[in-house]
């Protein structure tokens, strides 16, 4: 399964959109490693990267929605913490090293579910809302990917 971005997932906001394609695209270079039988050697990258980026992604989306009082942020915010918690878990599993070909494709069909349902309802809501606010683009604190 290929995952490409199109247009329709745009939901209407730059720095939203921008960053949803970087997330797109590493998950296609993730899933030409599974097809060459690569996925568990570049899982643990992957996973590192997700573990940085998703957050400064869903940081930059919480900021928008706490700056305009977004009507739906608490149930946005539980299906971030729900992919935040599977990542977590990944990380475990990479940590203590028994990762293995079942986890990639595991991780790489999670991703592309997550963005038909998150990016294609929850994400395009949000656009939705702010299409017509005073949007500055969100600068991420560095610590918070630390955290
Ligand atoms: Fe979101």
């Amino acid at each position: 399964m290929k995952f490409e971005w199109k247009d329709e997932f745009s939901v209407g906001i730059k720095q939203i959109d921008e960053q949803h394609k970087t997330l797109i695209s590493i998950s296609n270079k993730f899933h030409n490693f599974l097809l060459d039988g690569k996925g568990a050697s570049v899982i643990a990258d992957v996973v590192k990267f997700l573990d940085m980026y998703v957050k400064i992604h869903f940081k930059t989306e919480e900021t928008f929605m706490e700056q305009f009082g977004y009507p739906h942020t608490d149930e946005h915010k539980k299906e971030h913490a729900e992919l935040v918690s599977f990542v977590d878990k990944l990380k475990t599993i990479v940590i203590n090293g028994d990762v293995g070909q079942d986890d990639a494709i595991k991780l790489n069909i999670k991703l592309f579910q997550w963005y038909i349902n998150h990016i294609g309802t929850s994400d395009k809501k949000l656009g939705n809302f702010l299409h017509d606010k005073p949007l500055k683009v969100v600068v991420i604190d560095k610590e918070i990917i630390d955290k």
